[in-house]
């Protein structure tokens, strides 16, 4: 009898649990009676010859998981990707599958040697959508998807797997005909389980019982609407024939042993490719991702972004640059089941960088502003970098970018204007860009030259283990730099500064000239009156390292004597303040600004307790801003961070390395984080600079 379906299976007479590499075959070596594999084996196979063509590879000995033919690769059409397994126990079997596809006629696609991917044990055609869920996480690299979507021009689901026991997608995950999915979502990370819903509706989800997945019930052979696995549940024997399924259980228990059954032990060889999707919410666009993509991890980041989204990917071109200075681009078709999931995904990737939306020709959405203060639904949040909106046939540059703020478009003395404005700032009356569609953000590929005016060696990445000289021989560059062309560099720094004694080195550079604004809180100043007035920076002797009887007051104190002045540059013009950073910054004429929280003590006059007002004070000293350095406090770290825009060189200095990891999360290409001591990053950097301009100012 002929049918239009053909399995691939291999007889198990090398089979044998000879290693371990899943959690099944733990405790199982040697366990598995030869004989009674043959028999359940030749069972399945009787079964599945009611329903199938079935072909045989010949089993090898030495490779006793080759009878498990769904790794062998994964087919479509005429095309199969082989497997490249991830452990060597199972390498040896690629040459002989090899060879089979080629014997049949299938052109063959290898990957590249070092990423794994598991064929079908992980990648299965939906039977409704004809897209590819892959699967990720334990054996297959999510790196291999995107060949997959390239050689096989398919839309891929990448779907990541959490749950040991179910190592493969096929031991937790089956499409069935009709488009029914057959699944046990705990296996899946969260956003798996979200993608899995957005794009089969409920009625075609059948969710299996934990009993069901470990007695492998998603390791289903589906053929037209028969079933064929190990076992099922009385219910979900119900379920499925409800479903108009028939449901065919034969025993594969002596492979349980080794982690796999039914499905495992076939390989579809007819699978035929599917038009496009039908599902009319689904939606494409294309991204073009360019820079120094693989060093910078940007297409791993931005693939992770589109899967985690809950969206697909297809690869539609990738050049590698020649050189290691080269950039390189490539084209990227994201898929995503609906306009909200896709403005999300896009919204993230602008964040990333080194993404650029094709200009399109749809002006952007607006919607107008009823309530003050209080955005449309759906608003544009902007990133921090450059924009412009299509209004009209018009492009229009975006003022004041900053991130997290909403796009206002506005008419200012007969010109139509679009700014960055935070919400509180929003005005009844006033337009503001919703969605995503008419906007189009610039950016610069990140370099990765060394010398020039680009922190690039650094990377953005963060490091402990970086060495510190080599990023503090850089920033001593740039400040001399910046400092001789007339620029700017703003320093944001938290009390720690002063505890750590960093405060002599800091006076050197404020001295030196190379500080133009100072920004942090209440603490900051305090500790470093405290230090200059008493010697102790919260208490403690800052000479001998030890706490000083009843120095924990010594602070009040010095908030007490600045309040009686009524502001540190009186104190310091009155001779009551007469060293310390705040004292340089009075006498250098070095604007400073002090926001306030509800844990400051006083507080000192100068400081701003409206937190509002500090925002735009800030905001006010980094315009113009050529580096900041951000030393050790989070807090005003990552203030400074929102309101910077894009190309301002960001120096993180801190001990805590969850600190430095945070602000770099921003997505800025510029950001560089330095884990270390602040003190001896100071005491290093004032050393550097010395070397470097031989300065006495900073030598004394
Ligand atoms: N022992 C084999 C392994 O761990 C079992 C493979 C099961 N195959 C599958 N498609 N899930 O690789």
């Amino acid at each position: 009898m002929t049918h239009d379906m053909k399995i691939l299976m291999c007889p198990p007479h090398h089979y044998d649990v000879d290693y371990v590499i899943n959690p099944w075959m733990e405790g199982n070596i040697h366990r598995s009676s030869r004989d009674h594999a043959e028999s359940q084996w030749n069972q399945l196979y009787s079964v599945l010859k009611k329903h199938a063509t079935i072909e045989l590879v010949e089993p090898q000995k030495g490779w006793p998981d080759m009878v498990f033919a769904a790794n062998a690769g994964l087919v479509l059409g005429d095309r199969v990707v082989l497997s490249r397994f991830l452990h060597p126990e199972r390498q040896g079997e690629e040459p002989y599958f090899h060879k089979w596809f080629e014997d049949n006629g299938f052109t063959v696609y290898t990957l590249p040697k070092s990423l794994p991917f598991e064929g079908a044990g992980d990648a299965l055609i939906d039977r409704a959508g004809g897209w590819l869920w892959a699967g990720y996480g334990f054996r297959s690299e999510l790196d291999s998807h995107p060949y997959l979507a390239d050689w096989l021009d398919v839309e891929v689901l990448s779907l990541r797997l959490v749950d040991s026991r179910f190592y493969h997608l096929d031991t937790c995950f089956c499409p069935l005909t009709d488009g029914y999915v057959m699944y046990y979502p705990p296996a899946f990370d969260a956003y798996s389980n979200r993608l899995i819903e957005m794009r089969v509706p409920a009625e075609k989800r059948i969710v299996v019982s934990e009993i069901d997945a470990i007695n492998f019930a998603c390791n289903t052979v589906n053929v037209d609407h028969v079933v064929v696995m190990n076992q099922a549940s009385d219910e979900l024997k119900a379920i499925l024939s409800d479903r108009g399924f028939t449901v065919e259980e034969t025993p594969l228990t002596e492979f349980l042993k080794a982690g796999g059954a039914a499905k495992c032990l076939t390989l579809k060889t007819i699978e035929p490719r599917q038009t496009e999707p039908k599902a009319s919410s689904i939606l494409s666009r294309v991204i073009r991702l360019e820079g120094h993509l693989l060093d910078s991890g940007i297409v791993n980041r931005a693939l992770d972004v589109i899967t985690t989204g809950g969206g697909s990917f297809q690869v539609l071109s990738f050049d590698l640059g020649m050189q290691r200075q080269d950039i390189s681009v490539a084209e990227v078709k994201v898929t995503a089941p609906d306009i909200s999931v896709m403005d999300d995904i896009m919204g993230q990737l602008i964040d990333l960088g080194a993404v650029s939306l094709p200009r399109e020709s749809t002006p952007a959405q607006l919607d107008a502003v009823v309530q003050d203060g209080v955005a449309p639904d759906d608003f544009y949040v902007t990133t921090i970098y450059p924009s412009e909106v299509l209004v009209g046939d018009h492009w229009y540059r975006v003022q004041g970018q900053r991130m997290d703020g909403a796009i206002a478009v506005t008419h200012e003395s007969g010109q139509l204007v679009a700014r960055c404005k935070l919400l509180r700032d929003l005005k009844v009356g006033e337009e503001v860009v919703v969605g995503s569609k008419g906007i189009h953000t610039l950016r610069k590929a990140p370099s990765i030259k060394k010398g020039t005016d680009d922190f690039s060696f650094m990377g953005a990445g963060v490091s402990s283990e970086r060495r510190v000289e080599l990023v503090v021989e850089q920033i001593a560059w740039d400040l001399r730099r910046i400092r001789d062309r007339g620029g700017k560099v703003v320093v944001t720094a938290g009390p720690v500064v002063i505890h750590t004694g960093g405060s002599e080195h800091l006076r050197k550079l404020i001295q030196g000239g190379y500080v133009h604004a100072l920004l942090g809180g209440n603490a900051i100043a305090v500790h470093d009156i405290e230090q200059s007035m008493m010697g102790t920076s919260l208490g403690m002797d800052m000479k001998r390292g030890v706490s000083v009887q009843g120095g924990h007051r010594h602070h009040l104190k010095a908030i007490n004597t600045i309040r009686r002045y009524g502001s540190i540059a009186n104190a310091v013009e009155k001779g009551v303040l007469t060293s310390g950073v705040m004292y340089e910054c009075v006498k250098n004429n070095v604007p400073f600004s002090l926001a306030g929280s509800i844990r400051d003590d006083g507080p000192l006059p100068d400081t701003k307790m409206n937190l509002i007002e500090a925002q735009a004070d800030y905001a006010r000293l980094i315009e113009g801003a050529d580096l900041i350095l951000m030393l050790s406090t989070m807090l005003h770290s990552i203030g400074v961070g929102n309101m910077t825009p894009a190309g301002v060189k960001m120096v993180c200095v801190d001990i805590n390395p969850a600190v430095v990891t945070k602000l770099s999360d921003r997505g800025s290409v510029e950001s560089t984080g330095v884990v270390t001591d602040v003190g001896l990053f100071l005491s290093l950097l004032v050393q550097q600079l010395c070397k470097l301009t031989g300065e006495y100012a900073l030598v004394k």
